[in-house]
């Protein structure tokens, strides 16, 4: 599908837990062309209104019917606006966005989603159940109130494994704490991994030492969202280049990624 920029319905737009909003708009159109880990960029401005010019970019984290779904953390001033908005309001919605996703000719796959990065990689959980594919999902974030994607999990009937730092939920420690155990118990794995920088760092440094294909699903700073302002850019370190996130991405091999 070619990239469309439309004016969609919200049909609901709540606060779950810690920064973490809930947003889900109603877009028949682009459902059946959304793949996990596809994104659109939100016009969070009021309406007539031009500030901020830049679109904001989040991850589609579940289709449901008619109705994409966005789990968005509060930090700056778009993502104050979106908050904002009321069911029933209209949205600009550009998407969708990205060109290259999750391999899927593994056997098994360990999916690593840190914070709201958990949003990146929801559809695809449900994306593997759905092929009956074998998998395990861990989820990490550092107190209790920032699981905001827990409802989902549970509405969902999904095993999640998940890990707080400060041991208020799940199991204590840091997400990557068993990964070496779990990558190693079953031939042909490969990780899928989504969340903060730090983390996705820790994973890729780890999948490499017990030599695990990993694959990262990434944000940058976007402007435009499909190719045009190379505003998003990381460097491919297996071609010496620099790669579009939101072009060439989101999804790209962490070996070959500068983090
Ligand atoms: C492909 C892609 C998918 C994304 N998916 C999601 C998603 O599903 N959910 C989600 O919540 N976010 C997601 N993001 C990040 C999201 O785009 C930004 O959080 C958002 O643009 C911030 O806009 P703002 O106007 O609120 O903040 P800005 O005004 O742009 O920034 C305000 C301040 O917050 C800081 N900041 C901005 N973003 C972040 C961040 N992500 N983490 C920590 N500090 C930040 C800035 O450095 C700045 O100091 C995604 C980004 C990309 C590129
Ligand atoms: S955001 Fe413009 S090129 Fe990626």
């Amino acid at each position: 599908m070619e990239i469309t920029d439309g004016v969609y319905k919200i049909t609901e737009n709540r606060f779950i837990s810690g920064r973490t909003w809930v947003m889900k708009v109603q877009a028949p159109n682009l459902v059946p062309h959304i793949k996990p880990a596809s994104f659109a960029m939100l016009r969070a401005s009021l309406d007539y209104q031009y500030d901020p010019l830049l679109r904001r970019a989040f991850a589609i984290a579940d289709v449901v019917d008619d109705e994409l779904w966005f789990y968005y953390d509060v930090y700056g001033k778009g993502t104050k606006l979106l908050t904002q908005k009321k069911s029933g309001d209209y949205i600009q919605v550009l998407a969708p966005l990205g060109n290259n996703f999750f391999p899927e000719d593994y056997d098994h796959y360990i999916l690593v989603g840190g914070g709201i990065g958990f949003a990146g990689l929801s559809l695809f959980m449900k994306y593997l159940r759905e092929k009956g594919k074998s998998f395990k999902a861990l989820y990490g974030v550092r107190r209790k109130e920032q699981l905001s994607m827990l409802e989902w999990i549970e509405e969902n009937n999904f095993d999640v494994i998940i890990y707080t730092e400060d041991g208020s939920f799940g199991k204590k420690g840091l997400i990557t704490q068993d990964l070496e155990k779990f990558a190693k118990e079953k031939p042909n794995t490969a990780l899928a991994v989504c969340g903060p920088y730090g983390m996705m760092k820790a994973v890729v440094k780890l999948a490499k030492k017990i030599d695990v294909p990993c694959f990262v699903s990434l944000e940058s700073k976007m402007a435009c969202g499909f190719g045009i302002c190379i505003g998003c850019v990381v460097k491919d370190t297996e071609k010496n280049t620099y790669v579009r996130v939101c072009y060439e991405g989101p999804v790209f091999d962490g070996f070959r990624i500068e983090l």
